[in-house]
């Protein structure tokens, strides 16, 4: 795609002034998203200076929780396109002299931010902000909940393999309780019109009101027969209770994704994760490092990508 064939804005326009989850994108919204990823993965790709449609604006990066990709991508995605991108440091912040997380956020907005993305754990706080700053507020993870923003990267990866998410089945296998990814993806790939299932161990579930419209395993031989995308999820033993403690003993003996294992899914089907991994607790390295079988590192950059496409149809020049 070349500079002169930005897509064009849904017919309804965007009117979406936040992302906290991917339900506050409509349909339209998303496709347009997806197509400005692969728009600007074309800028990425040429090492092409991207259109400044960030210049004047002011991001504010806001991690309450270790980040590597999201935060780091944001930063970048938001200086590709002209903003003046602030990436606070929370470990040498008033946060230690006792300050909350929400008057945190509302000094930095008056510092003039026109956006800032968030990543933190407390259940309702993106609402919050949301209702209490004048600036968009972006969700970049909150806790086991929502990664609205992975999500679209991880559909933007798959579509720039199959050319389509429709009609693909995408197994989403390990600790999918306290993962915010897989709801998120969940989520976007169903509306998307993919088959979706859920495959793991019963204690690493969520609860069976949940996502009742996901199909479920409790093996990789049934859950990856005929899957397209095998997406690997990290055991997340920091949102853990002492009852899954032993969860990593004896599971990439049962479920763990490697060359081995992928054979159970459709032939030539292709491993993503969302990483960061945990090589031999949930993948094998072999498997994760494979360019013919991963879309891992394409995942990364279509990170960068689509937060490009997030923040230019959030904030960018009309
Ligand atoms: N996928 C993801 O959110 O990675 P980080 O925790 O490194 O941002």
């Amino acid at each position: 795609m070349t500079p002169a064939s930005r897509p064009s804005p849904p017919a309804s326009a965007f009117t979406a002034r936040r992302l906290i989850s991917i339900d506050d994108l409509g349909d339209s919204e998303i496709t347009y998203i997806l197509n400005l990823a692969e728009h600007y993965a074309g800028f990425l790709q040429r090492s092409a200076p991207a259109p400044q449609r960030l210049a004047g604006r002011t991001q504010i990066n806001l991690f309450f929780e270790d980040s590597t990709r999201t935060n780091l991508s944001f930063d970048l995605a938001g200086k590709k396109l002209g903003a003046d991108v602030v990436n606070v440091p929370v470990s040498a912040s008033s946060i230690h002299k006792g300050e909350s997380l929400v008057d945190t956020a509302q000094t930095l907005a008056a510092m003039g931010a026109d956006i800032m993305i968030v990543r933190a754990k407390e259940e309702g706080l993106h609402e919050r902000l949301d209702k209490l700053l004048s600036c968009v507020v972006v969700n970049g993870g909150a806790g086991a909940l929502e990664h609205p923003t992975q999500a679209l990267l991880d559909a933007a990866t798959i579509r720039s393999q199959f050319g389509r998410i429709e009609g693909l089945t995408v197994a989403i296998c390990g600790d999918v309780k306290h993962s915010r990814v897989a709801g998120s993806d969940a989520r976007l790939f169903t509306r998307l019109g993919a088959t979706v299932r859920f495959v793991g161990p019963a204690h690493l579930m969520p609860d069976g009101d949940q996502f009742t419209d996901v199909e479920r395993y409790e093996n990789l031989k049934d859950g990856l027969a005929g899957a397209d995308i095998v997406m690997g999820l990290r055991m997340q033993f920091e949102r853990m209770g002492d009852g899954d403690a032993d969860a990593a003993k004896g599971y990439f003996e049962e479920f763990g994704l490697s060359h081995e294992t992928i054979k159970l899914a459709k032939p030539g089907a292709f491993v993503m994760h969302p990483g960061p991994m945990n090589r031999g607790v949930e993948i094998d390295g072999a498997l994760a490092d494979d360019p013919e079988r991963s879309l891992i590192l394409r995942q990364v950059f279509y990170g960068v990508a689509t937060r490009m496409a997030c923040l230019d149809a959030l904030v960018g020049a009309p």
